[in-house]
């Protein structure tokens, strides 16, 4: 078989990398579901929202602006809910939680979708570096700060990303580099983001009280969106070669975090990782749980500071 045919073969469930966002959830009917998808506007988040929005569910759907969070109203349900959060802003972020626990609606499934990739140069905010403040940090706030928000059977699904294992520093977490003052290379600054995510999933899913509520993280594959905005133009061409075969399209990528976020099948399955729509192994790091749980007392300490109004220093 080509490498190609080996790549799109199905998984166990029938489903894999040419599953869409509309297969995968196909028959289903979400009309009294409340899903909250971060970076609606664009992307993957767009077209995740715009398929369970068709499916009947109320999206809330959160971006940087209320304009761009609106701009998406006309793919969308009558019931669809546009929210500002801006996931680099802590003060954003919490005030975004305040509005929504203001609501009294229980959410079913929140959606960690949002994300920025390879930034050329060191920026930071609060003294934290922006990849690691917008991806993990910013949904981090998010998640537990609507924990009892959760429906019954609530899922948090975090968006992550192969770059976890593909660009990764050696020892994963850099606990003693979060404001990247201590080096910085922005590919591997979106790899440690990502390695976050799955350790936020695996760590929340074993601090959920709950046995109905669960987490799970996923990669969504590789598709042309605007995450490639900063790529560098090495990078941009070294994809461009392999783009037929491995690349997917926006609704195939949409796939994963939908069925996840989502299907039946997976009710009660949580602290799992998942690409083409099926379970798949993490890095090793991503498997640590020693690492999982310094991360979350970490991540709880730096919140504490952001809610302070105080800046980050890795000391
Ligand atoms: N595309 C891929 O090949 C690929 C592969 C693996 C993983 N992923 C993951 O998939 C997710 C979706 O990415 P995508 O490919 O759909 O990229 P995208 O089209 O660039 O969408 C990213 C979304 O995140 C939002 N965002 C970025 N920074 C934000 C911030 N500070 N606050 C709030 N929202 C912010 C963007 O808003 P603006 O438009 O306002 O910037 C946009 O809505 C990301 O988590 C990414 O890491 C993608």
């Amino acid at each position: 078989m080509s490498i190609a045919g080996l790549l799109k073969r199905n998984g166990p469930n029938g489903l894999g990398f040419s599953s869409t966002a509309e297969d995968v959830t196909q028959g289903l009917n979400l009309t009294n579901k409340t899903i909250l998808i971060t970076g609606i506007n664009s992307g993957l988040g767009l077209e995740t929202g715009r398929v369970l929005s068709k499916r009947g569910a109320q999206v809330l759907g959160l971006a940087r602006t209320l304009g761009k969070a609106k701009s998406v109203s006309p793919l969308m349900n009558d019931s669809y809910t546009p929210l500002v959060c801006e996931l680099s802003d802590p003060k954003s972020v919490f005030e975004c939680v305040e509005t929504l626990k203001n609501t009294k609606l229980k959410i079913d499934a929140i959606i960690c979708n949002a994300g920025v990739m390879a930034l050329p140069q060191l920026q930071q905010n609060y003294g934290i570096e922006l990849h690691f403040l917008t991806n993990h940090i910013g949904h981090f706030i998010l998640v537990t700060g609507l924990l009892d928000s959760l429906a019954d059977c609530g899922r948090v699904t975090m968006v992550s990303s192969l770059a976890h294992k593909m660009f990764s520093y050696k020892e994963g977490i850099q606990f003693r580099n979060f404001s990247g003052s201590q080096g910085y290379d922005r590919y591997k600054a979106y790899g440690h983001s990502k390695l976050a995510n799955i350790l936020f999933a695996n760590e929340l899913s074993k601090r959920l009280v709950s046995m109905t509520l669960t987490a799970n993280a996923l990669h969504p594959g590789v598709i042309r969106t605007n995450l490639s905005r900063y790529s560098n133009p090495v990078m941009t061409a070294g994809m461009r070669i392999g783009e037929k075969i491995f690349f997917k399209t926006v609704a195939q990528g949409a796939a994963t975090q939908s069925y996840v976020s989502v299907h039946p099948s997976l009710d009660g399955v949580s602290g799992k990782y998942f690409s083409d729509c099926n379970p798949a192994r993490t890095s090793e790091h991503g498997r640590d749980t020693d690492m999982a749980e310094r991360l979350w007392d970490v991540s709880e300490k730096m919140v504490l500071k952001l809610r302070n109004n105080e800046i980050w220093t890795d000391d």
